[in-house]
């Protein structure tokens, strides 16, 4: 990696995305906090500093004590419901100006991209406002609209109007796999990349962390956006020190320039 200042690394970023035909984004928690969503493992406020996930985010947690986490998770929605997209989603959604239909996968479970534009984003994790019968009664996913159900919030989620058992959030767990479709079409997307735009992710959990290794393997320049440094930082081409939202409209601005 070179050591040129960030304005210099803006311009060598920004030039080799003016060359891209086929560029794709990967996106994590850090490109959502700067809307008061929190990440999940900022030392100080990310979430898992302050909850276990093994009680939280599991199916097994579930099952033991699904009041909990069905709460734990009404508490993330409430938090993300009135979230907005920052200038970080923003500036994403414009490179889609530049480059239609361009692959936006993210480990997100809120909505902000698509808020702020993006059409093309393809969801690993699953969609934190959408609910699903915990066993999929009706095929995967078995989704279930619970703004049309009525039941009793002391006792924890509703239960699903076709087979009577839990309702849980549409959301990818600890020890689950992730949406079949989704997967696949990230890994196809990072296969055919000729640059990769990582931003706001630790690179810890895999599938999604081998994402950029497929891309570079295959030949794609990698990107990084962070403030700090991650499991990707050592295989990126160029790193971008800062937060997304104060970066990436500095990268487009210099991409346009
Ligand atoms: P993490 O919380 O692991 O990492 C967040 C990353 O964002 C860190 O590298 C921070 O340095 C960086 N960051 C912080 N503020 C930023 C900012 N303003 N702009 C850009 N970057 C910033 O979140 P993820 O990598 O997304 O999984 O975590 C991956 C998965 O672990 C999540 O999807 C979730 C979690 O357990 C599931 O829920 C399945």
């Amino acid at each position: 990696m070179s050591d040129d200042t960030q304005a210099a690394r803006i311009q060598q970023a920004a030039e080799r995305l003016r060359n891209s035909r086929k560029p794709v984004v990967l996106t994590g928690a850090g490109v959502s906090k700067e809307s008061g969503v929190p990440t999940f493992r900022d030392a100080v406020d990310g979430l898992w500093a302050q909850y276990d996930p093994s009680q939280l985010a599991t199916p097994t947690a579930f099952m033991n004590n699904p009041k909990l986490v069905w709460d734990w998770y009404e508490y993330r929605r409430s938090m993300i419901s009135v979230a907005r997209p920052n200038l970080g989603h923003r500036a994403l959604a414009d490179l889609e100006q530049r480059f239609p239909h361009l692959p936006l996968i993210t480990q997100n479970v809120d909505d902000l991209h698509e808020q702020a534009g993006s059409t093309n984003v393809i969801h690993l994790h699953g969609n934190i406002a959408q609910s699903k019968c915990f066993f999929n009664c009706q095929g995967d996913p078995t989704l279930i609209d619970v703004s049309t159900l009525t039941w009793d919030k002391e006792n924890g989620p509703p239960a699903c109007p076709h087979c009577g058992r839990w309702v849980r959030p549409n959301v990818v767990w600890f020890g689950e796999i992730l949406p079949a479709d989704q997967l696949q079409a990230a890994t196809i997307a990072s296969r055919q990349a000729d640059i990769m735009l990582v931003v706001g992710t630790s690179g810890l959990v895999t599938p999604a962390a081998s994402l950029p290794g497929i891309a570079r393997s295959a030949g794609a320049f990698i990107i990084e956006i962070n403030p700090d440094y991650s499991a990707i930082t050592r295989i990126a081409d160029i790193k971008l020190d800062g937060p997304s939202g104060e970066v990436m409209p500095h990268l487009l601005a210099a991409l346009d320039s």
